[in-house]
């Protein structure tokens, strides 16, 4: 080892280490120069250790007295009590708090100019180090091996290979192989656009990048690898959010001979591993499951966040009774009438809060957002005077008046008291899901119904979805999920006659209003697959030419099979409390696709397009 490598990190000093002569390389966190005295915090991947350099040392007081910020150094010295005269000095903030080390040599190992932005700070309550508050994401993200050193993404990525680490050791005492599939493969339109690669050696022809290695997967269980899994790099070239990279990672996993349970028990068994050793938090099986009906009903969405109640009731039969024309009118064009009730958030919704609520269901595609708050005897404000009753209905209730009875049915349906704010969305049932759904986890939000920084974690599976969603502008039924999605035994009769009504042997894993997975069961008739492809349009010809290997490998004793794919990024999030994706990979792509650390995408030599016929 040279002299100068380091015999400890700088997060491994203890009071037991005083006294011993140690070597630390790390970067200049921060540093405070006095006249006599120089304080160094030196930092790396570990922690963080106090180093000062005496006056009394001038050969390397001078050199101590001129570093800055993220300087890279190696500093020999001696371990000793934190100690100001006689009275012990120790920060507690900092695991290495009990020590420093006085320097006998320091070494610079490299410079550095100074940052774009700060890096650190000081050592903040609660934080092994500080961070100091984050520069704008697109600096972050073209320096991003300055922003890799701050230790929250330190943590983050270390948590992240915990995630895989567990993976492999669940899936291997489980009995799974971990098994490599092709990133160069054919492009097999359906879902999101591919990523294609010209072909120098065949001019004209093209790969695709893997969306998924689905075709691949199921293909290892007519080749009798019967537990499979992989860690795989999809790439999809589709809009990105919050939530969605072009590139992403997936926990691929399929099994043969099974039905659903059998992949259920896989997935939960690793489930409660992952959060067991990542977090040490017990996730108890098995995991809820809810119908997609249901889901949409009482939360407006596939994947609800389960953390906090506020469910979404359906008021269409009450509704029908008023005078309200919006309500009646929408009821009797075959839409539907819902209601949130905001428990106790009367007072806390101004007029102009009240009206940005009506905004956000207009940006999910409703009309608006009609409300009363209730009080103790009636109700108020918003759409009150219109809750009377249709003339036309009998009054069910005389004693109250047609408006108090409706207004009667309605505390008792939204279980509703004085201060809650009631709020309706009326419109195509579509429309009503997505608005209220919103609505929901905006409220839950403002109203803080969770606390996103808890370790607190609602895990469940939604199935019972359809099979098939009607494309209005292609004018055809599209397959809900993947094309190679097994039907329910009970409704193949219907596959024909009635594909509204098929509803798909496929799940989707939620975790706190994300989808964090989703797979099936699998077709393994080739008849029903031709069939299947029929219902979404396509051709026998067209279907041979896109998918011909896979019907092939299908005639060749396809077992029964199925699987999963879990969003790793996902996953990630979910484990370290972040709502931003590119908070969980190292190198990620900006919301336009571009990394912003290589400039990619970038333009090419002429020369290479001509290689390739371009
Ligand atoms: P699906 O398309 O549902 O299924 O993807 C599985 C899971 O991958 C994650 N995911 C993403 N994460 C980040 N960015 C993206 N752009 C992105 N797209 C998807 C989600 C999702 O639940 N072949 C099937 C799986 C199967 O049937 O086995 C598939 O890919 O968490």
């Amino acid at each position: 080892m040279s002299s100068w490598q380091r015999t400890h990190t700088c997060g491994e000093l203890r009071d037991a280490h005083i006294g011993q002569a140690v070597t630390l390389n790390g970067w200049v966190n921060t540093f405070r120069a006095y006249p006599d005295q120089v304080f160094l915090d030196l930092r790396d991947r570990y922690g963080v250790t106090q180093v000062v350099v005496e006056a009394d040392r001038p050969e390397i007081f001078k050199l101590a007295a001129e570093t800055r910020g993220e300087w890279v150094l190696s500093i020999t010295g001696r371990v000793r009590e934190r100690m100001i005269g006689s009275e012990k000095k120790h920060n507690t903030k900092l695991a290495t708090g009990a020590i420093e080390v006085l320097a006998e040599d320091l070494r610079v190992l490299n410079r550095c100019p100074t940052p774009p932005f700060e890096v650190f700070s000081v050592p903040q309550e609660g934080h092994t180090f500080g961070e100091p508050e984050l520069a704008n994401e697109d600096l972050r993200l073209q320096y991003r091996y300055l922003d890799l050193r701050r230790p929250t993404l330190q943590r983050t990525l270390a948590m992240r290979h915990r995630l895989n680490k567990v993976i492999r050791d669940s899936l291997d005492a489980q009995g799974f192989l971990e098994l490599e599939t092709p990133l160069l493969g054919r492009s097999t339109p359906e879902g999101a656009r591919d990523y294609l690669v010209p072909s120098r050696v065949s001019l004209g022809s093209w790969y695709a990048l893997p969306q998924s290695p689905q075709l691949y997967k199921q293909i290892l269980m007519v080749a009798g690898y019967d537990k499979y899994f992989q860690i795989a790099r999809c790439l999809r070239d589709e809009d990105l959010r919050a939530d969605r990279q072009p590139e992403f990672t997936q926990l691929d996993l399929e099994m043969s001979f099974v039905e659903i349970d059998d992949v259920f028990r896989v997935i939960e068994q690793l489930a409660v591993d992952v959060f067991q050793r990542c977090l040490g938090v017990t996730i108890k099986t098995p995991l809820p499951r809810l119908k997609y009906a249901e889901a949409m009903l009482k939360y407006g969405s596939d994947k609800p966040d389960l953390r906090y109640g506020l469910e979404i009731v359906d008021v269409g039969d009450i509704a029908l009774q008023t005078e309200f024309q919006a309500f009646r009118g929408t009821l009797e064009a075959g839409g539907a009438v819902r209601a949130l009730n905001a428990s106790g958030a009367a007072d806390k919704f101004s007029r102009k809060q009240i009206d940005e609520l009506a905004e956000i269901v207009k940006r999910s595609g409703g009309k608006g957002c009609a409300w009363v708050k209730v009080e103790a005897e009636k109700f108020a404000g918003g759409i009150e005077k219109f809750l009377t009753g249709n003339p036309l209905t009998p009054n069910p209730s005389p004693a109250e008046g047609r408006g108090g009875a409706i207004q009667q049915q309605l505390r008792e349906r939204l279980n509703a008291k004085a201060g809650d704010l009631l709020l309706f969305v009326a419109d195509k049932e579509d429309v009503v899901c997505q608005a209220l759904g919103t609505l929901r986890t905006h409220l839950a939000s403002v109203l803080k119904l969770y606390d996103p920084n808890a370790l607190d974690y609602k895990i469940a599976w939604v199935l019972d979805f359809p099979s098939f969603i009607w494309d209005d502008e292609e004018k055809r039924w599209a397959a809900n999920h993947h094309p190679f999605t097994a039907p329910m035994d009970e409704d193949l009769t219907k596959l024909e006659s009635d594909p509204g009504s098929v509803k798909a042997k496929a799940y989707d894993l939620i975790i706190n209003g994300y989808e964090c997975g989703g797979g099936s069961i699998r077709i393994h008739n080739p008849e029903v697959q031709s069939r299947l492809f029929k219902v979404l349009g396509m051709s026998d010809e067209l279907a041979r030419s896109r998918f011909g290997f896979l019907l092939d490998a299908l005639q060749f004793g396809a077992p029964p099979h199925g699987g999963i794919a879990l969003g790793l990024d996902r996953w990630a999030m979910m484990l370290a409390r972040t709502s931003n994706i590119r908070d969980v990979i190292a190198f990620p792509k900006n919301q336009k696709a571009r990394d912003l650390m290589t400039g990619a995408p970038a333009a090419v030599d002429a020369k290479q397009l001509k290689e390739l016929g371009l």
